[in-house]
C-alpha cells in the first residue's frame, strides 16, 4: 500500500477553486490529507464585485456554477477527503468557518495553506485607485494575517503544523504597475518570517512560496485587463519568461507547497522558496548593453 505524505493530515487551502490552490487541492488530496477549501461563490464574488467599485473588477466575474471553477464540484469529483466551503479570506468571521468545518469533519487542523490571493492591472501608483489598494491588501495580507491568527490554537493543540503562504517574485524586484501588489506580496514575506518565529517554540513552521508568472485565471482572465486573454498565448509568453524555457504550472507550485506542508521540510521555517525558473537570479545586461552601444 502506497503511503501519502500528507497521509492522516489535515489540510485548509484558500482560494483552493483555480489555479495554484486547485492544483494545492488536489495534490495534497493525491497525498492522503483531508482537505477543507474555501473561495468566493460565483455570485458572491459578483455581489461584491458590483459593491465595491474598481476593486470588484479583480474578482474573477466570468466565474460561474458548474464551471470549472465551481468548489461545490470540485470537491464532489475528489470524495469524502475534500470539502468546499464559500468564505471571503477579509472576513473573519466567514474565513472562521472554514476553520470550524475543518475541526468538524476532521478533528483538527495540521496545515495551512494562505492561497487567496488578487492582482493583475492596478496600473501606476499614480492612477490606480485608492479601492483597488486597499482591497488588494486586504486579501493579500489580511488574509494571510487572519489565516496565521485562526490556524495557531488549532496547531498548537496538534503539537505542531506546516503554514505557507503564496507570495510573489512580485515582492522581490521592482515590477511597475504594482504598487499594491508587490507592496502586499512583500509584506506577507515579513508576516512569514515574524509567525515564524512566534510558532517556533510550537513546533508551527511558517513558509512562503514566490512563484514567477504562472498561467492561471489571475493573468489570463482578469476584468482588470479588459479583456480574456488565450491561455495557451499566456502560456507562450511566459515559457519565455525566464531562464527555463517553460511556462511554470500551478502543479510546480503546488509541489513546492507540498514539500514546505509536508515533514520532509520538518527543520524549514520562516523562509521564502522562489518557484521562478531562475527568473530573479538572472543578471539582465540589456539596458547596459543599450547605453554602452
Ligand atoms: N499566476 C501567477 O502568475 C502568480 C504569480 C505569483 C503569485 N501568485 C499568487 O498565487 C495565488 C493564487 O493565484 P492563482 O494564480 O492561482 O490565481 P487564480 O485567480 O486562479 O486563483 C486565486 C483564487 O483566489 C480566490 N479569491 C480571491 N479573493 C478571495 C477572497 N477574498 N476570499 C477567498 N478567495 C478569494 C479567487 O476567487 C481565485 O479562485 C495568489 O495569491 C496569487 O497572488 C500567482
Amino acid at each position: 500500500m502506497t503511503v501519502g505524505r500528507l497521509a492522516g493530515k489535515t489540510a485548509i487551502v484558500t482560494g483552493g477553486a483555480s489555479g495554484i490552490g486547485l492544483a494545492t487541492v488536489q495534490r495534497f488530496v493525491a497525498e492522503g490529507a483531508s482537505v477543507v477549501f474555501c473561495d468566493l461563490l460565483p455570485e458572491a464574488g459578483r455581489e461584491l464585485a458590483a459593491s465595491l467599485g474598481d476593486a470588484g473588477k479583480l474578482h474573477h466575474s466570468r466565474r460561474a456554477a458548474g464551471g470549472p471553477n465551481d468548489g461545490d464540484a470540485i470537491a464532489g469529483e475528489l470524495g469524502a477527503r475534500a470539502v468546499f466551503v464559500a468564505a471571503d479570506v477579509t472576513d473573519q468571521a466567514s474565513l472562521a468557518k472554514v476553520f470550524e468545518t475543518a475541526v468538524k469533519q476532521f478533528g483538527g487542523l495540521d496545515i495551512l495553506v494562505n492561497n487567496a490571493g488578487v492582482g493583475g492591472g492596478e496600473g501606476p501608483i499614480e492612477t490606480c485607485p485608492r479601492s483597488l489598494f486597499d482591497r488588494t491588501l486586504a486579501v493579500n495580507l489580511l488574509g494571510p494575517w487572519l489565516g496565521i491568527k485562526l490556524a495557531f490554537p488549532l496547531l498548537r493543540a496538534r503539537g505542531g503544523g506546516s503554514i505557507v503562504t503564496t507570495s510573489s517574485v512580485s515582492a522581490l524586484l521592482g515590477m511597475p504597475g504594482q504598487g499594491a501588489y508587490g507592496a502586499s506580496k512583500a509584506a506577507v514575506l515579513q508576516l512569514t518570517r515574524v509567525a515564524a518565529i512566534e510558532g517556533a517554540s510550537d513546533f508551527i513552521r511558517v513558509n512562503a512560496v514566490c512563484p514567477g508568472g504562472v498561467s492561471t485565471p489571475i493573468i489570463y482572465d482578469s476584468p482588470l485587463l479588459a479583456r480574456g486573454i488565450d491561455p495557451a498565448l499566456v502560456g507562450q509568453g511566459l515559457g519565455r519568461a525566464q531562464p527555463l524555457p517553460r511556462a511554470c504550472q500551478p502543479e510546480d507550485v503546488a509541489n513546492t507547497i507540498l514539500w514546505l506542508a509536508s515533514e520532509e521540510s520538518g527543520f524549514v521555517t520562516g523562509q521564502a522558496i522562489n518557484v521562478d525558473g531562475g527568473l530573479t537570479i538572472e543578471f539582465d545586461s540589456k539596458h547596459r548593453r543599450q547605453i554602452d552601444t
